[in-house]
């Protein structure tokens, strides 16, 4: 049986064969471990340096700011627990934004239920927060604001860079979690100015289980996890060599790809879009039209649950919410958060095209998601 035809790659993405082509040798021959100082040691040391270089050169930081980290999560965690650790006493009060990640969100309701205020900031009906919210909102005491580049449902964009200019005007530090953006739109930190940025290997064709944490130089931040001192002494534990090849070579890829995928992505985002427009009256776009990643459609279709559409079209493989809590038949939070009717947020569904993603795929997707309503909704 052929397999759906994937459009879920916010979900996750294959590995890309350049990648695995580039781990092999780290899973079959190559063993050494990078604190050793005999040859196979020194082999994976390199192995790894050229990894750091390269997943530094993809967001235009230097390679001694980039930290491994077994996951985007564990990132995300490092960034606010770890900066948590670092700050004195008075410093206690941290901002997120009402659509982060898990990943983010339950660190920092973990931090209030350590006494730290929690400010959460809303967003308006495309998932955007307001500045003049966040110039409200930070105080003296304002340790970090950690606000997501791109929204892992919606594919909205925030501000990052004004965001940055008011957190340091502030005196506060700002990370921003870019789990969803790597590969799909270009990165610098210097232009962002975050001072802690969240990358994820699996959403642009490294492996799951490995990620990177950018952290400005001179970051106040402190290790979570207690051991011997790899990573710049913030995250103990023999690397995942093999792993961290992998991302080093998506980065690589990556690098190379960008911006002519963006373009590509956007093309058959909007491609697909249109398709489902012209078919579907009342379809309604979720997130903001403009400032969204390229790859991402996130849509409302009219007098259908999102789940019974995609069980119906069942040669599609999308999802509806995210992948990480979809379960439930419950209202997404994110879409919660923009104000969207029960409606409209139980219609929701997500597409994502990626790198493999084709003009004929999407031409298909797109009758049978329309066939898959006319089914559902009558
Ligand atoms: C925005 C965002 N942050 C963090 C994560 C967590 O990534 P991982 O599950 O690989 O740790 C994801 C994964 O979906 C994500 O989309």
């Amino acid at each position: 049986m052929k397999p759906p035809l994937y459009l879920d790659y916010n979900a996750t993405t294959p590995i890309a064969p350049e990648v695995a082509a580039t781990m092999r040798p780290w899973l079959e021959e190559q063993f050494g471990n990078p604190s050793s100082s005999h040859a196979h040691g020194q082999q994976a040391r390199e192995a790894v340096k050229e990894a750091r270089e390269s997943v530094a050169a993809l967001i235009g930081a230097q390679a001694e700011e980039i930290v491994f980290t077994g996951s985007a999560t564990e990132a995300n965690n490092l960034a606010l627990l770890g900066v948590a650790r670092a700050m004195p006493p008075h410093k206690r009060h941290l901002i997120v934004s009402a659509v982060e990640h898990p990943a983010v969100m339950q660190p920092a309701l973990h931090l209030g239920d350590q006494g730290w205020d929690l400010t959460v900031l809303p967003v308006d009906e495309f998932g955007c927060i307001a500045l003049d919210d966040l110039r409200v909102a930070l105080r003296p005491d304002t340790a970090l604001v950690s606000v997501m580049h791109a929204n892992n449902e919606v594919g909205t964009i925030q501000p990052v860079a004004e965001i940055v200019a008011l957190a340091r005007a502030n005196g506060t530090l700002m990370h921003t979690d870019a789990a969803q953006s790597a590969g799909k739109v270009p990165l610098d930190v210097a232009a962002l100015g975050a001072d802690l940025l969240t990358l994820a290997g699996h959403k642009f064709y490294a492996p799951k289980g490995i990620g990177a944490l950018y952290v400005r130089r001179g970051t106040a931040i402190k290790p979570i996890l207690f051991g011997a001192d790899q990573e710049h002494g913030l995250r103990p534990g023999t690397e995942n060599v093999a792993q961290i090849v992998g991302l080093g070579a998506a980065a690589r890829l990556a690098r190379q790809r960008l911006p002519l995928a963006t373009r590509q992505l956007a093309d058959l985002r909007d491609d697909l879009h249109r398709r489902l427009a012209e078919a579907v009256p009342g379809l309604i776009l979720n997130g903001h039209p403009g400032r969204r990643l390229p790859n991402t459609l996130h849509v409302s279709f009219p007098g259908v649950s999102g789940r019974d559409l995609l069980v119906a079209a069942g040669e599609v493989a999308a999802s509806v919410g995210s992948a990480c809590h979809s379960d439930a038949d419950a209202v997404s939070g994110v879409l919660a958060a923009m104000g969207c009717d029960v409606a409209r947020a139980r219609g929701a569904v997500r597409l994502s095209v990626g790198i493999p993603t084709t003009a004929e795929d999407v031409e298909t997707a797109a009758a049978v998601l329309v066939r898959a309503w006319r089914a559902t909704a009558a």
